[in-house]
């Protein structure tokens, strides 16, 4: 007789591992770390009990269903066309309507006036993220945001080319970022931790290279680590760094980035004075070590099809160690 093949217990277990596994991790909205992650991740668990129960409904009425007399067929169809087709659909889905719609205010509400703002503007295929404490100078950096537990921060969402999407799934809802507009997401993360953040809107061939580093951390480390990011950079004393801080004026790379301190003054792409502080580069592409931006340099377009930076591949070896460096010395 046919047995069905019935899966080794082990390999149960593992998958039911794999599966719990999914639901954590830096980039799980059902691992909620932010007040508007909570909200989202409870109206899911709602919906999904509801619609299971309604599931479940379904196949008890196919698997019981009394089978109707020829002559009551069309009375039968009636009621089931009008009953399950209609009344019942809108009644459920106005339900989940309104169950979503009750969470919506707290989940918009701005932070009060006169606080820190973060202000992202998305680019082909980068985050340029620029602080206004109240009353300090802003502050600017890339592909990388910091938020103080237990506040709440207006992020207001720009696009300098096409639309994109902000979205940190532990933290809060997603957002787009709309040429010639400005949105605003409000974010308040409930426990320290390192998030990763996405873009959830096609946006180019390099759409899936264009992630960001969000990390919440206490609010006196956030203010210390503000304040080193206001500095300016740090002048290079090794002999490598210094000859790589000479090619990067030589090759032009001060056209397009910022590094302050120095005359470096170009806005088009990522503000460098303190990259290396960051956990990566090229938009959550890589790590942001020496070989890193080494490899970065010379195989640019290899590793982020699409890139506006072009590929310094013919330059020679020490000169791109010398690059590579300068720029992990950018702390
Ligand atoms: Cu930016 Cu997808």
């Amino acid at each position: 007789m046919f047995r069905r093949p019935r899966l080794p217990l082990c390999y149960r277990a593992a998958l039911a591992a794999l599966l719990a596994a999914g639901c954590a991790g830096p980039q799980s909205a059902l691992d909620p770390a932010g007040r508007e992650a909570h909200s989202i991740a409870g109206l899911l668990v709602w919906i999904s009990a509801a619609f299971t129960l309604i599931w479940l409904g379904v196949v008890a009425l196919a698997l019981h269903a009394p089978r109707a007399k020829p002559t009551d067929e069309r009375r039968v169809e009636r009621r089931l066309v009008l009953g399950g087709g209609v009344a019942f659909p809108v009644l459920g889905l106005t339900g989940v309507l309104a169950v979503g719609l009750y969470g919506l205010p707290a989940i918009l509400a701005p932070a009060p006036a006169g606080r820190l703002s973060v202000h992202v503007t998305g680019s082909q295929w980068w985050w340029r993220v620029e602080y206004r404490p109240p009353g300090g100078a802003p502050v600017v950096l890339a592909n990388e945001l910091r938020l103080p537990v237990g506040r709440r921060v207006n992020v207001h969402l720009q696009s300098s080319d096409v639309v994109h999407s902000f979205w940190v799934p532990a933290l809060a809802g997603k957002m787009d970022l709309i040429p010639g507009r400005i949105n605003l997401l409000p974010v308040e993360p409930t426990r320290p931790g390192t998030f990763r953040g996405t873009c959830a809107e096609f946006c180019g061939p390099s759409h899936a290279r264009m992630g960001f580093v969000v990390v919440a951390e206490e609010p006196a480390a956030f203010e210390q680590w503000l304040a080193a990011q206001a500095k300016a950079a740090r002048v290079p004393s090794q002999p490598a760094a210094v000859r790589g801080q000479q090619a990067f004026f030589a090759h032009g790379c001060n056209t397009c980035h910022t590094v302050r301190g120095t005359t470096a003054l170009g806005t088009t792409a990522p503000d460098l004075t303190h990259v290396a502080s960051r956990h990566t580069i090229a938009a959550g592409t890589l790590p942001a070590t020496a070989p890193a931006f080494r490899e970065w340099i010379s195989s640019t377009r290899r590793i982020k099809p699409g890139a506006h930076m072009p590929a310094f591949s013919d330059l020679p070896g020490e000169t791109l160690d010398a690059l590579a460096a300068y720029l992990a010395q950018l702390e």
